[in-house]
């Protein structure tokens, strides 16, 4: 375990109050998650009752209260092989306040240990930059990926392909904040990596867009991979250069830097 890295044992701290699965058992300051739990149903839906549990390796990237993290403990970490990992600073982000954050990691750990799955849990308390990494290290494989950290785009784009790396074929990854819009400048919201990361991995991606959410589930790759027959292209192919025009990219940057100074006097 590296020094940063602190695994919580939720089983410690929890009251194990094995009481029926209602939501109402738990306490969370907000609702976020609750709205989308319809979705959630229909999006795994095949994994829920009469289906028979099946052995998930779960990831939660970014768990706040437990508010996810105890509906995927109830709902799909019922078979016995199940594992869950969730990674979390618990130093809250851009997005909450300190009211928020204040004995956010105590919420987390007694809303958490309400599920009987709890034993099934791995908290890493960690940046998930360096989690990711750490469980990397590790060989770890996934079946299940929720992100849901920093709001950050580069932050998102660096989850989601730390992530993707980690998922079996067949696994599905879910990004929360496709519409989200904290930050006035669109390329730092997580819509930009959301967007950026399945051009990249859309030959290997089959995708639903639901309210606010993208879920992917990995596919086999629909493209060979082929070599450019002449090696000289493959350096000096000059007919490519300008599909991305880099002073479009610089045109973004100046206008997201000037959309911050024209903010900075509405504090
Ligand atoms: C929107 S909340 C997660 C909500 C949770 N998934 C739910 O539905 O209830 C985002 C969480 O990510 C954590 N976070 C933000 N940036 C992070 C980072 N770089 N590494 C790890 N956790 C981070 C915050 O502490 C916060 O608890």
């Amino acid at each position: 375990m590296s020094a940063q890295q602190q695994n919580l044992h939720a089983e410690d701290e929890s009251s194990f109050q094995d009481s029926p699965k209602q939501r109402s058992r738990f306490t969370f300051q907000n609702a976020w998650f609750e709205q989308i739990i319809p979705t959630w149903v229909d999006q795994t839906s095949s994994l829920l009752p009469p289906a028979p549990p099946v052995p998930l390796r779960i990831l939660e990237l970014g768990s706040f209260e437990g508010a996810s993290t105890t509906w995927i403990l109830d709902n799909l970490a019922n078979h016995p092989s199940t594992s869950m990992t969730a990674i979390d600073t618990f130093a809250g982000g851009m997005e909450h306040d300190n009211a928020e954050v204040e004995s956010l990691q105590s919420r987390f750990l007694t809303n958490v240990g309400k599920c009987s799955n709890v034993g099934k849990l791995r908290v890493m308390k960690n940046r998930t930059e360096d989690g990711l990494i750490d469980l990397r290290k590790e060989g770890a494989k996934f079946d299940f990926i929720y992100i849901d950290a920093s709001h950050v785009a580069i932050d998102v784009l660096h989850d989601a392909v730390l992530s993707w790396q980690m998922l079996e074929l067949g696994g599905r990854l879910v990004f929360d904040d496709w519409t989200w819009k904290g930050y006035n400048e669109d390329v730092l919201n997580p819509r930009m990596a959301i967007m950026a990361f399945l051009q990249c991995a859309a030959a290997e991606a089959e995708v639903v867009e639901t309210e606010s959410q993208i879920w992917i589930t990995r596919v086999k790759s629909r493209i060979v991979a082929t070599k450019n027959p002449d090696p000289a292209l493959m350096y000096w192919d000059n007919s490519q250069r300008f599909e991305v025009d880099p002073s479009s990219i610089k045109n973004n940057v100046q206008e997201a830097s000037d959309a911050t100074e024209s903010s900075k006097g509405r504090d």
